[in-house]
């Protein structure tokens, strides 16, 4: 089964959407296989992004997936990782459509929500980076 690594970001624990976002998950059959509250120090986070340490966004994106608690899920199912980006929407929340999460909650295109690993390689790595081997 397909699996994808979702990070819940600080902006969603403070907004109380944790259980909206996991029930739109459990609502497209996609099930919840591992779960976990943590705060994100900024030697993981440089990890986690590390594709976009030379952009002019990078300091930004560390900053805030640092500045509070996040949700750290697995999420499997069939497709999972195209089912979950969709139900995400884009990655800036001002151009993402309502009924999308981050339509529906996001702010722009830092204070975004929502995390969704964007392919099986990455999927694997991430999972591997936050929960370690199994
Ligand atoms: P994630 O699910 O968080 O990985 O978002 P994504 O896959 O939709 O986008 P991507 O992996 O390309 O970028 C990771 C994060 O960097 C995004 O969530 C944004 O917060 C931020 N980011 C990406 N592109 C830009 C940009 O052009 N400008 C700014 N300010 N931030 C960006
Ligand atoms: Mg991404």
């Amino acid at each position: 089964m397909e699996k994808s690594l979702v990070i819940i970001k600080p902006d969603a624990v403070g907004k109380k959407i944790i259980g909206e976002i996991i029930a739109r998950f459990e609502k497209e059959d996609l099930t919840i296989e591992k779960l976990k509250m943590a705060r994100i120090d900024r030697k993981l986070a440089c990890e986690h992004y590390c594709e976009h340490k030379d952009k002019n966004f990078f300091e930004s994106l560390i900053k805030y997936i640092t500045s509070d608690r996040v949700v750290i899920v697995v999420v499997s199912g069939e497709d999972a990782i195209k089912k979950v980006r969709s139900l995400i929407g884009p990655t800036d929340s001002k151009k993402a459509e309502k009924g999308t999460i981050r339509g529906d909650f996001g702010t722009d295109i830092t204070i975004n929500v929502i995390h969704g690993s964007d392919s099986v390689k990455s999927s694997s790595r991430e999972i591997k980076l936050f929960f370690g081997q199994n």
